[in-house]
């Protein structure tokens, strides 16, 4: 696989090709997200359930997003990398600027926030300064409390329009790739043609312009299999060939299937 920019992401969109995003938090993995050629590493704060055993995202700082973003580096110099800025490290833009430096430096290539209108300013002020951005609507795990438990969104018309108008305002900003994580399928794939950036899709059916999924789930090391994954290690001889199962059938567009979506 040659270098991962943001101007391959870009190409493959414009030709219609389907790319594979994946999470990984240590070098010994993203090793193996290289060697299955997998255009995207994302280092999300995920690691907060997989790794720490939390409940949820909101208990990861920047240290710890720190920590597991060299550590995937240091096994990967081909895919882009993507670091999830942790909750509450983007609450004012002061916060925003400093923090998103802190994670390129480490070795990101791209932050990754969630959320929507109220992050204009933030998206701006770091596309205008170089750092690319990725957005994230939908069930964004950081405001799980707000949320109630983790809940598919946009399903009310008004909901819907909402995320549409946010992912349209993001892009204005200057995000480079947005996420959609548990949204209905006509939605999500509404989203996905009206942008001109890559979508990527969680929970999101099968016509957005990517896939991610967290790699724990893909492996069957997750407790509870969400509805919107798949283990892929079941028919693979080992881990590598199980993501590049995962990377062939985003590729192809055999995963994801209906079952893994929401029709509404
Ligand atoms: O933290 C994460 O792994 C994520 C993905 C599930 C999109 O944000």
């Amino acid at each position: 696989m040659q270098t991962v920019t943001i101007n391959t992401l870009n190409a493959l969109k414009q030709e219609g090709k389907k790319f594979p995003v994946i999470t990984a938090y240590d070098a010994s993995f993203s090793r193996l997200v290289e060697l299955a050629e997998i255009e995207v590493v994302l280092v999300g704060d995920s690691l907060g359930n997989v790794i720490q055993g939390h409940g949820s995202t909101v208990t990861v700082d920047m240290d710890d997003m720190v920590y597991h973003i060299q550590a995937v580096c240091r096994g990967n110099s081909k895919s882009l990398v993507i670091a999830d800025l942790p909750f509450m490290s983007y609450a004012t833009e002061e916060q925003t600027m400093a923090n998103a430096a802190h994670l390129v430096q480490a070795g990101a290539h791209m932050v990754k926030l969630e959320g929507g209108a109220w992050l204009e300013e933030s998206v701006l002020m770091l596309s205008e300064r170089g750092i690319p951005v990725c957005g994230h609507l939908g069930l964004t795990p950081q405001s799980v409390n707000k949320f109630g438990g983790y809940k598919v969104q946009g399903r009310t018309k008004e909901a819907a329009e909402q995320m549409l108008q946010d992912a349209h305002l993001l892009e204005q900003a200057g995000v480079d790739l947005l996420v959609l994580e548990c949204v209905p399928t006509p939605l999500a794939s509404k989203i996905t043609d009206e942008l001109n950036i890559p979508v990527i899709g969680i929970g999101a059916g099968p016509n957005t312009d990517a896939q991610v999924l967290v790699i724990y789930d893909i492996l069957g090391l997750s407790p509870r299999q969400p509805k919107f994954s798949k283990n892929f290690l079941t028919d693979a001889d080992d881990i590598e060939a199980a993501l590049a199962a995962y990377a062939k059938e985003v590729r192809s567009g055999a995963f994801p299937a209906a079952e893994h979506g929401f029709k509404s």
